[in-house]
């Protein structure tokens, strides 16, 4: 009988992609419910067929070297793959693959819960009324921004971009888009307008960002870009915390150059910006956005899936660095 691949899972993820994965291989499962210790995940790597591994783990080539050549695949449970040195892997032939797609509606989703809990001061209020403060109620209390009307900016127009900007459609908003890449769909069916990113800064009432993480979109937003903000503009990073600089952040919140901001990535995460937690017009989310049932279940297929085909031989649905399987 032939040999069933070991497959190494860095933390738990939910049970029915776990499930297709025990029938085709042999897997273990990091028993604890937190992130391994770079020494724990050189150790558990080694000898796999196959690894999937999360947003907080360092897929570098130290890890590559660890697991040992008869790796073939690094399953990344994010679409988001900043965690993982993507030339290394190329350069042992290892193949990396992500979770595009099923996590549009979620990510969005938390944008736009951001986004409504700083415009209406949602977890501030919540916070008062929970401490037993509320005494009725109050003509000047918790007044905050309508949305309806207003103009959302989207940096980063992807798939999650794209889904953030359709959902100004219901609240009847204008919607400024900067990409690169133009999709020309927006602008037909949301009169969206794309502009360069100084314009969108300076037009949008809530800034909304989408791109990934790279050398180029790292501290997209600084000292330069809160200038151009307008003082009432609301920040929503749902992406990842680095294209934010954090410090400028404190700085511009401080300095009242923009009103507020939700965020549900940060710079060092899971270290926050000590200012930022004692600011009541900004709110803060511990890396949820993908956090719902059905997102977090797909990305668990799409990665089970993925390493199935590889191990079997075949492409796997989402590779991010393609050129490993031309070689293979
Ligand atoms: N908070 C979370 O849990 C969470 C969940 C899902 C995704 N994300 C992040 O969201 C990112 C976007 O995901 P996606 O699936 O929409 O990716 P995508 O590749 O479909 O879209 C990204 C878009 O950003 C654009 N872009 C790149 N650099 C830019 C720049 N400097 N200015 C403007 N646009 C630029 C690209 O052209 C592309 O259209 C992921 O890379 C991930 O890091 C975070």
């Amino acid at each position: 009988m032939q040999k069933r691949p070991n497959v190494y899972v860095t933390r738990m993820i939910p049970e029915a992609p776990i499930t297709v994965l025990k029938e085709h291989c042999d897997v273990e499962i990091n028993p604890d419910d937190r992130p391994l210790t770079r020494q724990e995940l050189l150790a558990k790597v080694r000898g796999r067929d196959a690894v999937l591994s999360l947003l907080t783990d360092i897929i570098d080539d130290e890890v590559f070297l660890a697991a040992g050549p008869q790796c073939k695949v690094f399953a990344n449970y994010a679409v988001g793959f900043n965690n993982v040195d993507v030339a290394a892997a190329t350069k042992r032939g290892v193949i990396i693959t992500n979770t595009p797609g099923v996590l549009d509606n979620a990510t969005a989703e938390i944008a736009w819960a951001l986004l409504f809990a700083v415009a209406r001061r949602v977890a501030e209020a919540d916070k008062f009324a929970r401490a037993g403060l509320f005494q009725g109620w109050g003509p000047m209390m918790f007044l905050g921004q309508e949305i309806m009307g207003k103009t959302l900016g989207v940096i980063g127009t992807g798939r999650i971009g794209s889904k953030m900007a359709r959902g100004a459609q219901g609240f009847g908003m204008r919607v400024l888009c900067c990409d690169e890449f133009k999709k020309t769909e927006l602008e037909k069916d949301l009169g969206a307008t794309y502009v360069d990113k100084d314009t969108l800064l300076k037009e949008s009432d809530y800034v909304s960002l989408h791109t990934p993480l790279m050398p180029s979109t790292t501290h997209l937003i600084s000292d330069r870009e809160f200038k151009l903000m307008k003082k009432t503009a609301i920040l929503i990073n749902s992406s990842r915390g680095p294209i934010v600089d954090e410090k400028a952040l404190v700085r511009a919140l401080q300095a009242g150059e923009i009103w507020g901001a939700g965020l549900d990535v940060f710079e060092n995460e899971p270290a926050i910006e000590p200012e930022l937690r004692t600011m009541d017009n900004v709110v803060i989310l511990p890396h949820i956005a993908s956090a719902t049932i059905e997102a977090r279940t797909q990305m668990g297929m799409i990665a089970v899936r993925n390493i199935i085909k590889v191990l079997n031989g075949e492409a796997p649905e989402t590779c991010v660095n393609p050129e490993v399987l031309k070689n293979s």
